[in-house]
């Protein structure tokens, strides 16, 4: 099993190593994985850089200790939710950072392992948890929500049309026996789709369903505007953050949370000289977002939703 690292070219050029052959600096990769972000950027990124990456995946964290060996003190890895950024790094005297990446999202190892509960393409049980030591499970959602918090999380995060009827048959369900495996779970959802708009779909019924639960355990977008605002926050002037996301609702977030950083004055037209006093810390390097080539699509089908952001800190 192997993670193959997404928009790489994209992320290192945003980053602007180079600037490490003459300098020292920082760079945080805030979502580990697999390490090929950041074995990529050790390996091309000049003498100078130190990189420290986090994840709150124990699985992940573990993998480390190979590049802790290869790259010595060049490499640190935290084990953590980003959300907690600003604490994970005073905890090691780090204070100012040069550069900061986020590849949202689950790794290929997440996924691909059936324990994990993230897939209904392997049965597992409905678990979902990045750390599985923290917070509730995707069956502990199922189980304890009412039939209303099922909906919004459904509509919230999934996008999902049919959100109150899989709402409502996830509790009918649940009377019976404890909904706790991924592809009973799967079943459920597409039983409730007729089988001619099935076939015309191109994804699964149950995609959706499985992401917005996946959000809802993970707590995801609230981890990812406390981890936005305590990164760029931490960025030195001419610092560069890259964001990776793998769906609309992130990528609305990360647009939005660079557009607000990047806004000069937000006084009402019409005023002759500036009251509010704003004052932007971000220029957005990106105007559209960079997508995948068809190249890498067609190398990696896992890349095929992804949409890289990019900006400088002020
Ligand atoms: C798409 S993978 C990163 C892959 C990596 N860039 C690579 O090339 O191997 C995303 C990783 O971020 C981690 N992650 C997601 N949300 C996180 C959070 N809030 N805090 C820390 N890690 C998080 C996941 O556990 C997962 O390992």
């Amino acid at each position: 099993m192997t993670h193959i690292p997404v928009l790489l070219e994209a992320s290192l050029e945003y980053l602007a190593l180079e600037r490490f052959d003459a300098a020292p600096g920082v760079v945080v990769d805030a979502t580990f994985g697999g390490g090929g972000h950041a074995v990529a950027m050790l390996e091309r990124g000049g003498g100078g850089l130190r990189v420290v990456a986090i994840d709150r995946d124990p699985e992940a964290v573990g993998r480390a200790a190979a590049l802790q060996q290869r790259f010595g003190d060049r490499f640190a890895l935290l084990g953590g939710n980003f959300a907690e950024l600003g604490g994970l790094l005073d905890a090691q005297g780090i204070g100012r950072i040069d550069g900061l990446l986020f590849d949202l999202g689950f790794s290929s190892f997440q996924i691909d392992t059936a324990g994990r509960g993230f897939s209904f393409q392997h049965d597992g049980p409905l678990d979902m948890r990045m750390d599985p030591g923290h917070g509730r499970s995707a069956t502990d959602i199922l189980a304890g929500a009412e039939v209303g918090e099922l909906e919004e999380i459904f509509r919230r995060y999934g996008e999902e049309p049919r959100a109150r009827a899989v709402a409502r048959a996830v509790v009918r369900a649940r009377a019976e026996r404890p909904l706790t495996r991924t592809v009973e779970l799967a079943n459920l959802v597409a039983a409730l789709v007729p089988v001619r708009e099935r076939l015309r779909q191109r994804l699964h019924p149950a995609t959706r369903i499985f992401q917005a639960l996946r959000i809802a355990v993970n707590d995801e977008l609230t981890a990812l505007a406390d981890g936005l605002e305590a990164g760029i926050g931490r960025l030195r002037p001419g610092g560069r953050v890259v964001v990776i996301a793998y769906h609309s609702l992130e990528d609305r977030l990360v647009k939005q949370f660079f557009r607000r950083r990047a806004r000069t004055c937000t006084c009402p037209p019409g005023l002759p000289v500036c009251h509010c006093g704003t004052r932007p810390d971000l220029e957005i390097l990106t105007s559209r977002p960079v997508m995948p080539t068809p190249a890498e699509t067609a190398a990696n089908p896992r890349s095929r939703s992804a949409r890289l952001r990019a900006g400088v800190r002020r």
